[in-house]
């Protein structure tokens, strides 16, 4: 029997690759020397695609397979993707963030009792000696009993509400939509930053969430504030995020994303107030399988016509007419 032709801008963790190298004739465009010439000549046979959210899905790419009718992404993010094309080509979108949700709200805690109780400067002061010469560290604050804003409240952003309920802290969110939970909503992000000790960015990125943490909102969270970013880069004011760092108008940021990645602005880094992780809230072995699984476990629902497991809704993302 022929195997279904299958596309891939992203290679998969390696037992996920034995599957579908068994399941499908795979065209590997992300080992071609000339991905343009590829995709023309093999991308007309493919009716799925398997990529990851940091590789860009243009239109003009999508027009060179006229047949695809899913696009299986082993990532929770997706904001490279020309999501409109998808929609109006009835293509289906699947995405990750089942598999990843639990280690991303993880990180968002790390971030944050990392940067409450100084972490990263306490390991550095144990190290250098400077605790024998100086005597004990200085004191930080405490979590328990302080409020937390989540922004964001989808699979990632309520992981992070249960955990956060554990260690004692309040909880109110921002979310575009209205929901039902035990949680308080605030309707407004300024106000809810006025309101919390720290706040969490759990939205997903792309253009409608471009700049929505603003300087003001920022600003609101005043000196002794915490801003914590799981997100994407893009979601932060960036330039307001380090000027109000360096002036202590904020204090502090616990950062797993940023504007430009790998090469993190060195004017953030270089701040004493600011914890860094390498964009690697899911980078655990299990989630990382997890997640590619996914992407197998997506492809055979379609091959098989049955309903996809972590299906994208687009509408959700599209603006539409009007909007
Ligand atoms: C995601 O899944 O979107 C994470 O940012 C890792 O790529």
């Amino acid at each position: 029997m022929t195997k279904p032709d299958l596309m891939m801008l992203h290679d998969l963790r390696p037992r996920a690759m034995v599957q579908v190298e068994a399941a499908y004739t795979v065209h590997r465009w992300d080992r071609a020397d000339d991905p343009a010439a590829f995709l023309a000549a093999h991308g007309a046979a493919c009716r799925a695609l398997a990529t990851n959210g940091h590789v860009p899905l243009t239109r003009e790419m999508l027009t060179a397979m006229p047949k695809l009718g899913i696009v299986a992404c082993a990532s929770a993010g997706f904001e490279g993707f020309d999501l409109a094309a998808l929609a109006e080509r009835g293509i289906a979108l699947t995405n990750t963030s089942a598999a990843l949700c639990d280690d991303v709200a993880d990180t968002a805690i790390l971030l944050l009792l990392a940067a409450r109780r100084g972490l990263v400067g306490a390991d550095a002061y144990v190290r250098s000696g400077e605790w024998v010469r100086e005597g004990m560290y200085p004191l930080q604050r405490r979590v328990a009993g302080t409020r937390l804003g989540i922004v964001g409240l989808g699979t990632i952003g309520q992981a992070i509400a249960r955990r956060a309920e554990v260690f004692g802290l309040q909880i109110a969110f921002w979310n575009r939509s209205a929901k039902t939970t035990p949680w308080r909503q605030v309707a407004d992000l300024v106000t809810l930053a006025r309101e919390c000790d720290h706040l969490v960015v759990a939205l997903a990125g792309g253009p409608a969430t471009r700049g929505i943490i603003s300087r003001e909102v920022i600003e609101a969270l005043g000196p002794e504030g915490l801003l914590v970013n799981v997100s994407r880069g893009s979601t932060v004011d960036q330039e307001a995020l380090i000027e109000a760092l360096a002036a202590g108008r904020l204090g502090h940021a616990g950062l797993d994303v940023f504007e430009e990645e790998p090469t993190a602005e060195p004017r953030l880094v270089a701040l004493r107030n600011v914890t860094l992780y390498p964009h690697h809230a899911s980078g655990t072995v299990e989630t990382r399988d997890a997640m590619a699984q996914l992407v197998v476990d997506n492809l055979a629902a379609f091959f098989a016509g049955r309903p996809l497991l972590t299906p994208v809704d687009l509408a959700g993302y599209v603006p539409r007419a009007g909007d």
